[in-house]
């Protein structure tokens, strides 16, 4: 009998981002080497996820990052993680993070790119085994190279990112990422330590039938929210909401649907952090095909102020959040 031919060995990351090394501006390898570093931090942040009950690092740490969140065991591993793999590649000169107050100097002053990252999205299914994420933004520094990373360099705005992406700690682990020449999917094999492409090129559905959202704040939402969430019972949707925003933004890139997190009582600007949650999700969703609000108009347009700022969200098909968009403007 024939023997079963083994699936042929896809390509690893490594090799595609050789591939690809051309299509980079600036193609020097840097950005080639800072995706690598990242793609290593999320090696090592998946082994860690993955054996967390038994590591007894789940719950929570004992103290609270800036935002005011009771920090997670998790959150505050993988941001050490992930600062400590930028700083020994070399290519980061600088690091905003969600667990941090104020910008972390590598000490890699000749890096030419920063990062702002959200080391670990989804603190509140930690504990639970439910699926968790980490986002991550890459910008070119503006700032003279040898010298130390400033806010400017953080605080240039969405449509300047040249690079973002996450990655899915799943039923299996993935990196989705962008440099801005559409969207490619990794899935990790544990066996063998390596990412291989999985997804060439993805794309998201024009049309959904799935809405996400936390409606255990439906009395908070704005009167456009409700009008448009209403419309989508009416037509049968089906609610997903996970509670990790890379797991329900992942489900509805594949599935077409629409995520929102609109401001609440709590978080009258919503809940998401504009550098590093908003805006890489928004530049990989226009990427997609998609498309990504915030309070106005589409965020990458939103002016940073603040490190740590907040945007409501409303992303995913652009057949969907146009039609959010148009209870926003009847509203008017
Ligand atoms: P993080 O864990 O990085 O602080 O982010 C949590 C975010 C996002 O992952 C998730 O979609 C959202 O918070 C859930 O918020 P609610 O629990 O208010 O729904
Ligand atoms: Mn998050
Ligand atoms: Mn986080
Ligand atoms: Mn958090």
């Amino acid at each position: 009998p024939e023997t079963s031919i083994a699936s042929p060995v896809g390509t690893t990351l490594e090799r595609y981002i050789m591939q690809k090394q051309s299509e980079f501006a600036f193609a020097t390898g840097e950005l080639s080497q800072l995706l690598r570093d990242i793609a290593l931090a999320g090696k090592i942040i998946n082994r860690e996820v993955n054996r967390a009950g038994l590591a007894g690092i789940t719950g929570a740490y004992g103290q609270q990052n800036v935002q005011g969140e009771e920090q997670q065991q998790l959150d505050v591993v993988a941001n050490i993680r992930f600062i400590r793999a930028l700083r020994n590649g070399g290519q980061a000169c600088a690091v905003l993070s969600e667990e941090e107050d104020d910008i972390i100097h590598t000490g890699n002053d000749h890096g030419r790119y920063v990062v702002a990252i959200d080391p670990l999205d989804g603190s509140s299914n930690i504990n639970v085994n439910v699926s968790i994420g980490t986002i991550f933004a890459i910008y070119r520094r503006v700032t003279p190279v040898g010298s130390k990373a400033t806010r400017a360099d953080f605080l240039q705005g969405g449509r300047q990112q040249v690079a973002a992406g996450y990655i899915l700690y799943g039923s299996s682990t993935m990196l989705v990422y962008t440099t801005g020449h559409g969207v490619a999917g990794f899935t990790y094999e544990p066996s063998l330590g390596e990412f291989f492409l999985s997804h060439p090129s993805i794309t998201i559905p024009t049309e959904g039938k799935t809405f996400s959202c936390n409606e255990g704040n439906w009395f908070d939402y704005p009167e456009c929210v409700r009008t448009y969430l209403t419309d989508c019972k009416r037509q049968r949707f089906a609610g997903r909401y996970v509670g990790s925003l890379v797991a329900d933004y992942h489900r509805n890139l594949f599935t077409g649907g629409i995520y929102l997190y609109p401001p609440t009582a709590k978080n009258t600007s919503g809940k998401l952090r504009l550098l590093y949650e908003c805006y890489p999700l928004a530049f990989l969703i226009e990427q997609a095909g998609g498309q990504a609000y915030g309070e106005h108009g589409p965020v990458l347009d939103v002016t940073p102020i603040d490190f740590h700022q907040r945007s409501p969200l409303y992303i995913g098909s652009p057949a969907m959040v146009t039609a959010y968009q148009d209870c926003v403007s009847a509203a008017e």
